[in-house]
Formats: C-alpha cells, structure tokens, sequence
C-alpha cells in the first residue's frame, strides 16, 4: 500500500517539473503543485474547479523551511511549530513577497504547515520545494480520505497511495496575522490545545469568516444528496442517517454510525468516507445528529452544517448551532 522509495521519488520529480501530485495527509489527500512555480499553481485551480479568491496551504516538511515563505519572527509561531508540528495545524502568517499572489488569492498573507503523515514527510523532503496544496476534491465537494476518493473525482496522473487518513477532517486554521490568534477553521488540532499553548483564542463570527478566509463559503464539503441537521429525524426508508453513535436502524434506507463508542476522534476520521457511502446509497436525504461541541467535534460540526443543505424545508438545527462559528 505505501508507495516505496522509487515511487515517491518520482512524484517529487513531477512535483518539481511543475505537475500536480496527490498525497495524503494525516487530515485530508492534497493535490500539491511547485508553490513557487505559479503556472504549476494554476493547475491546481483548473483541476478542481476551484475560484481563485480562494488561497491555498502551503506545505514544508520542517519549520526550518519556512524562511523561504515567510520572514515572521513571531514567538507564537515557534511555540506552535514546538508543540504541535508536524500535525493538523495550519498557521496563516505574513508571507514574502516570492511567494506567488496566486497562491494566497493576493492577500499579504500565506498559510503554512508542517504535514504529519509519512509519506507526505517524504515527498516533501524529497522534493526540497514549499508544495501548496489544498484537499484533493473538486471544489465544494466531500474531502478525500483515501486514495480511491481522489481517483474517483480528479484528472491527476500522479496519486501516492497512503491508505485511509488517521485524523479524517482538515487541519485546524490560526491567524497569527493579529495580536490575538484568531481560529479560522475548527480541525484536526482540537481548539483546547491551541488554548493550552496560547491562552485565549478568538472565535471569529461566521459572516467575519468570508472576509478573513475566503475560502470558507458557507455550504462546503457537501454531498449530492441533501443533508439536514436534526436532533431527532423519523426514520423514512428513502432517508439516510448519519449518526455519531450506536444507533436504531429501524425504519432506516441506510446507517452509518460513526463511531460504536461515540468517540469523536475516531467519528471525525470516519466522517467523510461515511458521507461518501450514504451519497452513494440512492437516498432522498440525510439526516445527522447531534455531535457535542468540544475535542473533534468542533471540527465535526463545521464541517457538517457547512454540508448542510440551507435551502431544505427547516428542520431542527443542533443545539447552539447559529452561534457555532469554528
Ligand atoms: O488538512 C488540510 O489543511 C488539507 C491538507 C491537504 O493539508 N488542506 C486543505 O486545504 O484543507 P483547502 O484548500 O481545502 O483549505 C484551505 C483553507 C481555505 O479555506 C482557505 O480559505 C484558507 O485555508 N486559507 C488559505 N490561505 C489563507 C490565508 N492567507 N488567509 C486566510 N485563510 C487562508
Ligand atoms: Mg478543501
């Protein structure tokens, strides 16, 4: 399953010449491009369809990397880079001017991290270039959390095959741009860790959030077949749902449960493969439950609500929901 020396070598090479490469990540598959080399960034665009407003995360295997990429010298970001890196944190920083306008969509800052999983390390290393990348997915759709995922959705000649992702959700987003760090993107760093090392964080609200990270439009990450929030759907056998723990199947077209403990780490690594299979099941809709909003289940509901289908009939939003802003 791992891809072996000669295959990652080749893949950086490609990497290197300007082509596109899909990678895991212990978050997500990313489609990485040459982040210096701007018409390489631009394949990035094309393949997902994806709007140029919207910048991307640019990858290095080690924080010492990052002199190419950004010129802070703010304390933050070593206790950070100490602490959690490599990991699904993701850091937004003021960037050098190298570092290409169609990357960070023309603003003056750039997002950076330092990716865990091996065989990204690897690739990274071996290719010795910052690799932007976001996940692999055409743009607005369900992030890939195995290799037959990216396959499945994008024209890329090359795709390191890493197994399953551990973590299953993206990283988590910080802006050091502003004295107080602010939280961009609930992820795969639970926000109490960020809390832990830095004290307070700012949560901005959801209509800040376009304008610090343009990116986050409000339905992402979405399945064909809509999907509603509700605490307690009745079972319909046209209807799917998606449930955080055990759950009665009675009545049901299809369950996925996402995990037997309710563990929220394991449910956000289940999360997006379990959306997957329901999309895939003929339903009419999906409904999801309630997930608490503390560890991954932060990460868990943004993403879910941002899956959400705003224009179905109302139904019962979760608890805390228009408040929810991770
Ligand atoms: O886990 C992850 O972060 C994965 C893996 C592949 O590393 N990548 C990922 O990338 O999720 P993407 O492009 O799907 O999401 C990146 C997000 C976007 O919402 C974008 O708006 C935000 O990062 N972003 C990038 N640069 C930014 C910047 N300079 N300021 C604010 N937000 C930024
Ligand atoms: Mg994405």
């Amino acid at each position: 399953m791992t891809p072996d020396r000669a295959a990652i070598r080749a893949a950086a090479e490609a990497l290197r010449r300007g082509e596109l490469v899909a990678f895991p990540t212990e978050t997500v598959y990313g489609l990485g491009a040459h982040a210096l080399d701007v018409r390489a960034v631009a394949k990035i665009f094309e393949a997902k369809g994806r709007p140029r407003f919207d910048p991307l995360i640019v990858h290095v295997a080690d924080p010492s990397a990052l002199e190419a990429i950004t010129a802070t010298d703010d304390p933050r970001l070593r206790t950070l880079a100490e602490r959690f890196w490599p990991g699904p944190l993701t850091l937004v920083v003021p960037k050098r001017p190298e570092v290409p306008d169609l990357v960070t969509a023309g603003h003056t800052s750039v997002a950076v991290r330092v990716p865990a999983h091996p065989v990204a390390q690897a690739l990274l290393q071996e290719a010795a270039i910052p690799v932007a990348a976001p996940s692999a997915n055409r743009f607005g759709a369900i992030s890939p959390t195995r290799a037959e995922h990216v396959r499945g959705q994008l024209d890329v000649q090359h795709v390191l095959d890493g197994g399953p992702c551990d973590v299953g959700v993206e990283s988590t987003i910080l802006s050091l741009l502003e004295p107080e760090p602010t939280l961009l993107r609930a992820g795969g760093l639970p926000l109490e860790a960020l809390e832990g090392a830095l004290g307070r964080i700012r949560i901005p609200e959801e209509a800040a959030l376009m304008t610090l990270s343009p990116g986050r439009q409000t339905r992402h990450y979405a399945p064909r077949t809509p999907l509603r929030l509700s605490e307690a759907p009745t079972p319909a056998p046209e209807a799917g749902l998606l449930s955080l723990g055990p759950a009665p199947i009675e009545g049901w077209g299809a369950v996925e449960v996402l995990s037997a403990t309710s563990d929220l780490a394991e449910a956000a690594s289940n999360l997006f493969a379990a959306m997957r299979r329901l999309d895939a099941a003929g339903l009419e809709r999906i409904y999801a439950t309630e997930v608490p909003a503390h560890g991954l289940g932060l990460a868990i509901r943004d993403r879910l609500s941002r899956a959400a289908d705003k224009t179905a009939e109302p139904c019962q939003p979760a608890p805390g929901d228009d408040t929810d802003t991770a």
